[in-house]
């Protein structure tokens, strides 16, 4: 049995990779530490509330104390918490610099002077934003590991930040860390102020859906089952100090994604509102995932589209409770902030 303390095990990739470790397997106990900030939803863990492998703590991995208690006795950590959404991070920058660059160094530190000190293993859950922006005339080009990290929004400089010190914690003191670096996820539990559950439950509800600028930013689609196991094979096979970049080679453009998602639900062209573009918007993103294949024999298996799209769509129908509880009170504000009310 080994014990992984999961940071932001109550998100939403981290509620589905949790949810992984105690369906799919048996050998994990897990201890979700989560500071149960606006994207969490303890609901997405309630299965696992009796289950005696399951626990939470709640906390900031910002928090030393807290953090140096819940590592104790802990055989790996798989480091999920952040602030997660782009258009936050311009609204305010701040937090994602506490969360996501300083709570990542504090997190780091706890393990080095705790059970990391033996060689156990930390995976550091990154993004493919920290590598900035490809063009959209060089549809062959795609992002290695070895790309230089040029961060262009507040987000992605906070995760880049991550990187850095993962790096240099594995450098200087030579702790088991790795990296990953995801493209876009979407599935269940994933919070609707995010492209797919916005369209999606929006358009369940009978409003229209707010689509940037031109509609021509791509995006690789990867689902959170693939990215899931992609973090988990990362810590069992992973080597130290290495990062790995998962993708699923699902390109699609914004105006493509939303076509599909009007098809699915049975709507036309004249449910988007075109909205103006967001701030220094990354035009496209697409990485090579070729080393994760070789190294650990990762490969997305669940994001083929347009299946993986219909499946979670039908989800988002089937489980109205859910995101209309969310969808209400500060969402509410958030929304109209971010495209002018309904
Ligand atoms: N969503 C994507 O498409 C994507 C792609 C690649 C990588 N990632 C990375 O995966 C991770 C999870 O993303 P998500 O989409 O599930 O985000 P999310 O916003 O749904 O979940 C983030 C979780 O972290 C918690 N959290 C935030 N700050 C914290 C702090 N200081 N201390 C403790 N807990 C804190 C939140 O309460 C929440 O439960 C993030 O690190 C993100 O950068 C996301």
């Amino acid at each position: 049995m080994k014990r992984v303390l999961v940071t932001g095990g109550a998100g939403f990739i981290g509620s589905n990779l949790v949810a992984r470790m105690l369906k799919e397997r048996d050998h994990y106990e897990v201890v979700v530490l989560d500071s149960l900030s606006y994207s969490a939803n303890l609901e997405n863990l309630a299965p696992f509330e009796d289950d005696p492998r399951y626990s939470f703590i709640r906390a900031d991995v910002g928090d030393d104390a807290a953090v140096t208690e819940a590592v104790k006795g802990c055989d790996g950590v798989l480091h999920l918490a952040a602030e997660s959404h782009v258009d936050r991070s311009i609204m305010d920058p701040a937090p994602f610099v506490a969360s996501n660059t300083v709570g990542t160094q504090r997190l780091l530190e706890a393990w080095r002077r705790g059970p990391g000190a033996d060689g156990l293993p930390l995976v550091y859950v990154s993004t493919d934003e920290v590598y900035g922006s490809l063009s959209l005339d060089n549809p062959d080009e795609r992002f290695t590991e070895s790309s230089p990290l040029e961060p262009n929004s507040a987000y992605s400089a906070s995760k880049a930040g991550g990187d850095l010190f993962a790096r240099a914690y594995h450098h200087t003191f030579g702790l088991n860390v790795m990296t990953t670096r995801c493209s876009n996820n979407f599935g269940p539990f994933q919070f609707p102020e995010k492209v797919i559950p916005l369209f999606v439950t929006n358009l369940i509800e009978g409003e229209k859906v707010p689509l940037y600028g031109d509609g021509k930013n791509v995006r690789d689609w990867i689902h959170v089952d693939d990215h899931a196991e992609g973090i988990i094979a990362t810590l069992e096979k992973g080597r130290p100090g290495e990062v790995y970049n998962l993708g699923a080679d699902n390109e699609r453009s914004n105006l493509e994604l939303t076509h599909a998602i009007l098809e699915i639900l049975g709507h036309g062209e004249e449910m988007i509102k075109y909205v103006p573009d967001r701030l220094g918007h990354d035009r496209r993103y697409a990485i090579d995932s070729s080393k994760a294949a070789s190294d650990l024999g990762w490969k997305a298996q669940w994001s083929a589209w347009p299946g993986a799209l219909e499946s979670t769509v039908a989800w988002y129908k089937d489980n109205e409770a859910w995101w209309r509880s969310v969808k209400s009170g500060a969402y509410r504000d958030y929304y109209a902030k971010q495209y002018g009310g309904r």
